[in-house]
């Protein structure tokens, strides 16, 4: 009844406690989360090392999703640290050596008033192997649709919250790009800047800068972000943080976007079709190739989230196999 198509290797999932198996799913159609959206997630990703599994940014992550559940006033019964080594025993359970990881905290089955109030929070983690987010021309750069949305302004949510019910702004926007032909789409903000991806940042090269925006535009300030800003530096490689206007992204030498499930992937041709009323343009990123920066970057960020530079193992939570 649940294939595991799109869930390669996908065999068990923890819920409140315990392991069940991938097909034995049992949360009522009533439950909250599936009619309002009231849940908050993450995306995490594990990565074969030579020391077994380790787990990208773990404690980062759990941050993250304990700050989203604050802002949905969840009360999590949980503490970070059980969450942090439940997380651990779903990857070790499953015996990925490589794994997307995919914790959940929902309002289950009480009532359906827009009020959570007799509904328990839920916990479930979920794991499986998940390949290139953008599929096979992550590689070789993608393009991106400019969509006429605006991202939704942070004065009206906390975009730093992954909050559940908000990503169907995600979704539509996604579908919308790849219903178009693109590969994904591309946010504006209210001010008219470039915000980021339905689930992605964006990082553009221009002049021997690396620029990136932040939650004042309007964007989920990622983790995948703040690490490519670190290692920059650390490389010598000079950064600005600050908006990104239309006209600097269509005139970059080298655009990416960066975030857990697309890693750093490139970005070669934009379309712009922020204005309903004119006619879409396409504009081609520096070469229309992966540039030498965002090159590096992806080496570096793989070399890293594997475990072969020893500076970055503060970052990896090892889960023997
Ligand atoms: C809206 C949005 N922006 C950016 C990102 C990138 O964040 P991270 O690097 O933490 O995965 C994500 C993914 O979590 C996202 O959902």
């Amino acid at each position: 009844m649940f294939d595991t198509t799109h869930f390669p290797k996908a065999e068990k999932y923890w819920h409140n406690g315990k392991f069940y198996a991938w097909a034995d799913a049992h949360i009522h159609p009533m439950a909250f989360a599936l009619h309002y959206g009231g849940s908050v997630f993450e995306g995490i990703r594990a990565y074969k090392t030579a020391n077994g599994p380790a787990i990208f940014r773990l404690p980062e992550h759990v941050d993250r999703f304990l700050y989203s559940a604050a802002v949905i006033g969840m009360k999590v019964p949980y503490t970070r640290e059980e969450i942090i080594e439940a997380i651990k025993l779903t990857l070790h359970e499953s015996k990925l050596e490589s794994a997307y990881i995919r914790p959940l905290l929902f309002y289950s089955y009480g009532n359906l008033g827009l009020v959570p109030k007799f509904c328990p929070v839920e916990l479930v983690i979920g794991t499986w192997e998940w390949g290139a987010y953008l599929g096979e021309k992550s590689a070789a750069g993608v393009s991106v649709l400019i969509t006429h949305r605006p991202r939704v302004h942070r004065s009206q949510l906390d975009m730093n919250a992954k909050l559940g019910g908000a990503y169907v702004q995600s979704t539509i926007s996604g579908m919308e790009a790849r219903a178009k032909g693109y590969d994904e789409a591309v946010f504006l903000n209210l001010e008219g800047n470039v915000a980021e991806g339905p689930g992605e940042n964006i990082f553009i090269w221009k002049d021997s800068l690396l620029k990136t925006n932040d939650s004042s535009e309007s964007i989920l300030e990622g983790i995948t972000r703040t690490s490519v800003l670190e290692i920059a530096e650390d490389s010598g490689i000079k950064t600005a943080v600050g908006p990104i206007t239309k006209e600097e992204f269509f005139g970059a030498d080298e655009a990416f976007f960066s975030g857990t499930a697309v890693e750093i992937t490139p970005i070669i041709e934009v379309t712009d079709a922020s204005n309903p009323g004119t006619k879409p343009t396409k504009y081609t990123i520096g070469s229309g190739r992966v540039g030498e920066t965002t090159a590096r970057l992806r080496q570096m960020f793989e070399d890293i989230v594997t475990g072969k530079i020893p500076r970055y193992k503060k970052w990896l939570t090892y889960v023997a196999s």
